[in-house]
């Protein structure tokens, strides 16, 4: 297959369709820009699972998302897009980077959703920025940035409803946008434990990438723990 691209935990793929591309996941967690890394089994193929269920669950919402179908254990069929150099945070409650930068606990409620915007750079790690930094770096348009924050937030009342109906919490995602061939503005690259934050409601166990981030248990058992339950 012609490889068009490789990430941290994906390849992508052309395919016999030029508008329509393939996502390989591969077996690999990395976190700090890669600077603590990891080959971890069956990952690729779990995070392949649980993204496709997720964008699934989008399209039945009406929100537009890449995803076509799952082609195999590791491989997602998507449309092509271009991409938006953001990485698009939604949060409900705080953890990670937020604590960090403002000097909070972890675990607050937010009374709303906070939407953040992250630079999609590596040499600068990614950071974070303000609507006005996006668009004099000519990222987006104000609309597409208007659009991105609306899609942002839909999703996550549909994927909050979703895990907690699961017994699962939501605590924060990050998505990245893409124009698709048709010209509309769609969710792409993956949703996953890689990219969600995801507490057991019960316990308050985390299961999701946080677990490789700090040393916090196996990884795999916290993907596992959360494809059986948005599977039940
Ligand atoms: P943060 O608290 O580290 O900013 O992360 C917010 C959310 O974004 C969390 O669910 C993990 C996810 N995330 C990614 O998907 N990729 C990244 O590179 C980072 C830093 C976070």
């Amino acid at each position: 297959m012609n490889k068009l691209y490789e990430g941290k935990a994906k390849i992508v793929y052309a395919s016999e369709d030029e508008q329509k591309l393939i996502v390989f996941f591969k077996d690999s967690a990395t976190a700090f820009d890669a600077t603590k890394k990891a080959q971890v089994e069956g990952k690729g193929a779990i995070n392949n699972t649980i993204s496709s269920i997720l964008f699934e669950l989008l399209e039945k919402h009406n929100i537009k998302t890449h995803f076509i179908k799952k082609l195999s254990d590791r491989e997602m069929l998507v449309w092509k897009a271009k991409r938006f150099e953001l990485e698009v945070v939604v949060r409900n409650i705080t953890a990670g980077s937020i604590c960090k930068r403002l000097g909070l606990a972890e675990g607050i409620e937010l009374k709303k959703p906070l939407v953040e915007f992250f630079y999609k750079n590596d040499e600068l790690h990614d950071p974070l920025i303000c609507k006005s930094h996006a668009l004099m770096l000519s990222l987006a348009t104000e609309e597409q940035i208007e659009e991105m924050e609306r899609i942002a937030l839909q999703v996550n009342e549909v994927l909050k409803d979703f895990f907690h109906s699961c017994g699962l919490i939501l605590v924060d995602f990050k998505l990245e946008f893409g124009i698709l061939p048709d010209g509309s503005i769609a969710v792409i690259d993956e949703i996953s434990p890689d990219t969600c934050r995801l507490w057991d409601a019960k316990t308050k166990e985390k299961l999701d990438k946080d677990r490789f981030r700090f040393d916090l248990g196996d990884l795999m058992e916290g993907y596992r723990k959360i494809l059986e339950k948005i599977q039940r």
